[in-house]
């Protein structure tokens, strides 16, 4: 039997990234986006949705440019307090002892501690409501040399620990269960 709920936003688990913005180290800033996701794979596309009242708002706005930067246990204080802390009033990368680091293609800082860094360039904006969505092509990828298996060159993301962030908190990932289409493979 199910329960009536009134109409919400509740697609869990997913991602808690922190999105750096900015084009010059005097108005490097960076808040953290739950309401994120790939929309195509050619050409790489993906989305973030952003309050116009965050700082960081008129900065992606007016430089058309943000990096997603994937967080992991490790980065999970910073990444909670990027999110409940305004560029307004502080500078994120200082005060979190993150490291800014330049992009390949855009003018937006990486953060160095995350494990992957993915350089956006804004292709629209659509005004949602509470939310607008910059939809955005990925121009480039930073990932850790460390995290790259030596024999077969894949990147291991999962050693990293990475975070998610479900119904209000933050976890680590669980058990592996099985690989992509583990389903349908002869044992
Ligand atoms: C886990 C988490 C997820 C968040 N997701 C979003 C989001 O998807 N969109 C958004 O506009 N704000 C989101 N926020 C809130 C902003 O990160 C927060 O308002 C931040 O202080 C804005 O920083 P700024 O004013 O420096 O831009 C989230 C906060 C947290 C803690």
């Amino acid at each position: 039997m199910k329960t009536a709920f009134k109409p919400g936003t509740l697609i869990y688990p997913l991602p808690a990234v922190m999105v750096s913005c900015g084009d010059s180290p005097e108005n490097y800033n960076i808040l953290t986006i739950a309401w994120t996701g790939t929309v195509c794979t050619d050409p790489p596309m993906c989305y973030i949705s952003v309050r116009r009242e965050r700082h960081s708002y008129d900065l992606i706005r007016r430089t058309g440019e943000f990096v997603i930067n994937l967080t992991t246990e490790a980065l999970a204080r910073a990444t909670d307090w990027c999110g409940v802390n305004s560029g307004r009033d502080h500078d994120k990368f200082k005060e979190m002892r993150l490291t800014p680091e330049a992009g390949q293609v855009v003018k937006a800082p990486l953060i160095a501690e995350s494990p992957l860094n993915i350089e956006c360039r804004v292709t629209e904006i659509k005004e949602l409501g509470s939310h607008d969505m910059f939809l955005a092509r990925v121009v480039a990828i930073d990932a850790e040399e460390a995290l790259i298996d030596k024999g077969t060159g894949a990147f291991q993301l999962n050693h990293a620990r990475p975070l998610a962030y479900s119904h209000g908190k933050y976890y680590g990932l669980g058990e592996k269960i099985g690989g992509f289409g583990f389903s349908v493979k002869k044992k």
